[in-house]
């Protein structure tokens, strides 16, 4: 193995995964490194190419690669078959494989707290790419039921749909059309990218219960909108960071065949103070 590792995707300058796993690097004393490497939409292919030639051992994919990068696996894990997206891939003697950690880098904040999510009711804000991640880790937990809110509701009509050839008890509505519903969830989940530039809060927050979870996937700010609301109303908070941990944590154990040093990881992605 060569130790080399990459994140590819565009734009690509401020992809935090070379600090999470560089850190880790250091932490276990491995001789690997992991770089940053641009490869522009419609250009996958011969990126791909010049990737084996260099030997990298695995890289990550994200935007714009990650359903693209389907087609260019040789190999599929079950976890990207069924999201139809791929976000880690792993290079053995020139032959890739496919896997999808987002589902499991979601769940894993509600592992590490104890919160079980079997029966719980959600709604879920997007439908997109990390949505339908989202919505497969929900059916494997076995969610309650779930309401799917986005701009497009066609597309929130169609995530529905998935959702409930996985099990799922689903409905979907247009997002301007939540109003004051919040109340009659457990869960809340932001899967837009609404907050990334700092807009308000895609739903009105101000009927949520206390003791409702929510979690916003955005982690650049790191206190949305969103996540202030819902601070202000006590709920407990799951972090977009959380969520970036969690599956960069699994795309390392995929690669390196042993745990992942979560708090090294953790820390080079919040600094020392946290
Ligand atoms: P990702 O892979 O991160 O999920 P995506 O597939 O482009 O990215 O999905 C972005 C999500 O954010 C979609 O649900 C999108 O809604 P549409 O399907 O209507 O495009 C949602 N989104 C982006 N900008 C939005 C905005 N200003 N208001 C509401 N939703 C927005």
């Amino acid at each position: 193995m060569s130790g080399l590792f990459a994140v590819i995707g565009d734009p690509i300058d401020h992809s935090l995964s070379p600090n999470i796993h560089s850190a880790a690097f250091r932490e276990l004393n491995l001789g690997c490194s992991y770089i940053a490497y641009r490869i522009p939409k419609g250009q996958l292919k011969s990126g791909i190419e010049g990737l084996k030639k260099i030997q990298v051992s695995g890289f990550n994919v994200t935007v714009p690669h990650k359903v693209e990068m389907v087609k260019h696996a040789d190999k599929l894990d079950e976890s990207c078959s069924l999201i139809g997206a791929v976000n880690t891939v792993e290079n053995k003697d020139g032959v890739l494989k496919g896997y999808n950690t987002d589902m499991d880098g979601f769940l894993d904040p509600f592992k590490k707290k104890g919160i079980p999510i079997k029966d719980l009711k959600v709604l879920l804000l997007g439908a997109g790419g990390a949505a339908r991640a989202i919505v497969a880790g929900f059916a494997k937990e076995k969610a309650g039921e779930i309401t799917i809110a986005n701009r497009t509701v066609q597309k929130a009509e169609e995530l529905s749909e998935f959702s409930k050839e996985n099990g799922l008890d689903a409905t979907h509505v247009g997002v301007a059309e939540v109003g004051d519903s919040a109340k009659n969830y457990d869960i809340v989940v932001n899967a837009t990218s609404v907050g990334l530039k700092n807009e308000r809060s895609p739903i009105s927050l101000d009927s949520l219960r206390g003791d409702a979870i929510v979690y916003d996937i955005v982690y650049m700010p790191m206190n949305t909108d969103f996540i202030k609301r819902a601070k202000e109303r006590g709920a407990r908070i799951i972090f977009g960071y959380e969520m970036l941990l969690g599956q960069a944590v699994r795309a390392f154990e995929i690669w390196h065949d042993v745990k992942a040093p979560y708090d090294a990881m953790k820390k080079a992605l919040l600094g020392g103070g946290v």
